[in-house]
């Protein structure tokens, strides 16, 4: 293992290192975004080079597509592949039964409809992201520019009937921008700190006009993988109610860590 990553870092890695093995010769694999999920398809890109895994993948962002493409993996629309056998993705927070807030790196509209569109969803993530309850993370809502103002105060109104203890609600912002996602819209956080009823709330925010999805993803996930500093892994499947513990090994010259940027 590279003695400069951090070992946050190295949770991160271990937990994609651990979720790749999920991956079969063949398979069309949803690849999600953010900095686990990097590991990822870097974990995956090395396999395509040295192990000639042969895979087809659709990525959730176009950060993601352009890390794949540099790492050798084929990309392909979604239509193109119209149904994926696996996919694999980070999170904001994963509560014990495998609920997630996602949308933290502003993709979580292309992450669900992959998700969704997948026989299996694997979560990797470090404990840090393990809650009770789900909402202490600001959950990410994408909203159309048009009306936007209107349709913050319209949230943020609906909330005072719903079982959930904040509802300041901030325009993310890239600098002094709006931040603007790959489908052209905005994004709202909506600061909820406790989220009561996930599903409710889920139903209540995506009726409202303006919204175009949230990013709580319920019963989505089959599998989460937690990576540990330690290089230690957890790997629950909600599916078969097994929780299984392995130690991953981590070779110090692996290419991983010295020939590909971030
Ligand atoms: C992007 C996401 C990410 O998966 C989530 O934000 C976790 O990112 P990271 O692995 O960098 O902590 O939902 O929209």
């Amino acid at each position: 293992m590279s003695s400069n990553l951090s070992p946050i870092d190295k949770a991160k890695f271990v937990a994609a290192k651990r979720a790749v093995d999920y991956v079969e010769n063949g398979m069309r694999v949803g690849l999600g975004t953010g900095s686990t999920a990097a590991w990822m398809v870097k974990c995956l890109g090395e396999m395509v080079r040295d192990d000639g895994l042969k895979i087809t993948g659709v990525a959730t962002s176009t950060r993601t597509a352009e890390l794949a493409q540099q790492v050798g993996i084929n990309i392909v629309t979604l239509d193109e592949a119209k149904w994926l056998d696996l996919t694999i993705d980070g999170t904001d927070e994963y509560d014990h039964n495998l609920n997630l807030i996602k949308g933290g790196g502003g993709a979580l509209l292309q992450e669900k409809i992959v998700a969704t569109a997948s026989d299996q969803m694997i979560v990797i993530a470090d404990l840090s992201k393990q809650v009770d309850a789900l909402g202490a993370f600001p959950l990410p809502i994408e909203v159309v520019p048009f009306g936007w103002q209107t349709t913050k105060a319209l949230i943020e109104e609906t909330m005072v009937n719903l079982d959930v203890l904040g509802r300041s609600t901030s325009l993310r912002k890239n600098g002094d921008q709006p931040f603007i996602t790959d489908e052209g819209n905005y994004i709202l956080d909506l600061d909820l700190k406790r989220i009561g009823n996930p599903r409710q709330l889920s139903l209540v925010i995506n009726q409202l006009p303006g919204v175009v999805e949230n990013g709580l993803f319920l019963d989505i996930c089959d599998v989460v993988v937690i990576g540990n500093g330690d290089g230690s892994v957890e790997v629950r499947d909600i599916n078969s109610g097994t929780i299984e513990h392995e130690q991953i090994d981590v070779i110090e010259t692996d290419n991983l860590f010295v020939d590909i940027a971030d």
